[in-house]
């Protein structure tokens, strides 16, 4: 089987239609099914989408009450109050607007002396929430999903990386100077994210038309982790301003 067939690419006329698109998908699950487990990302890429998300909420459309949500990942080092941490770009985008219980929000600690035993407490929790309904992601410019760089093996649950030049790189606006940005951050595994029974990818921008032409070309390697996403029954690609 091919498996590129497998991937459901949707081409957005612009950033506003990925984010709208992507948010549709999350509102129709959590309307049908509120105690859904959201699986979500940070970075620039899914901004629109938590826009969308609180407006839906503000407007009486969904609620939060009764889901759980587990972020893909965070940096060491840091804690959920310092500003470049992920923990903290998800209050400002989504948690300090929704109705989303504290207790029911996950993000990796990336502040904790044992930082092996707080990523496989990450696992055992999805797991005993009964899995992630939909993984949302976003891509970088090598191909990483969650902080998975190249050379990942697939079958990494959540775990602690050291993070690439070029993704400390691209990062360093959040911070700053780039002696600033951690070396090293606690993420889903590939393995934890194809666990997940439903995929969404946003890619936007010519930034990563590179990585989209990989992940089209359908070959599955390790070097390239956005490739693992061909093995997995359920992922749709949502893409603007790239081929
Ligand atoms: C973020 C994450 C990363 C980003 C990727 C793209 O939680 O896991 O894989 O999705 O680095 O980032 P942006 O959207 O800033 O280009």
């Amino acid at each position: 089987m091919n498996a590129v067939v497998n991937l459901k690419w949707i081409e957005a006329a612009n950033y506003e239609e990925m984010s709208k698109l992507a948010a549709d998908m999350f509102k129709a699950e959590l309307k049908h099914n509120p105690k859904m487990v959201l699986g979500l990302a940070t970075g620039g890429t899914p901004e629109g989408f938590y826009k969308e998300l609180v407006e839906a909420y503000q407007a009486g459309e969904i609620s939060f009450e009764q889901a759980q949500s587990y972020n893909l990942d965070e940096y060491v080092g840091i804690n959920p109050t310092n500003e470049a941490s992920y923990h903290y770009y998800m209050d400002q985008n989504l948690f300090n607007h929704v109705d989303m219980k504290r207790e029911n929000i996950h993000v990796p600690k990336g502040d904790t002396a044992d930082l092996q035993a707080a990523a496989a407490h990450y696992d055992e929790m999805i797991e005993a929430a009964g899995g992630v309904d939909i993984q949302l992601l976003g891509i970088g410019i090598n191909g990483h999903i969650g902080f998975n760089e190249p050379g990942t093996p697939f079958t990494l649950g959540t775990n602690v990386v050291e993070l690439t030049e070029s993704t400390r790189d691209a990062n360093k606006i959040y911070f700053n100077s780039i002696d600033e940005v951690p070396t090293y951050a606690i993420t889903m595994g590939i393995q934890t994210i194809m666990n997940a029974k439903k995929v969404v990818l946003l890619i936007s921008g010519a930034s990563k038309q590179e990585a989209m032409d990989r992940l089209r070309s359908g070959e599955v390697t390790e070097d390239f982790p956005a490739s693992a996403l061909h093995n997995h029954k359920d992922v749709t690609v949502i893409y603007t301003g790239v081929k």
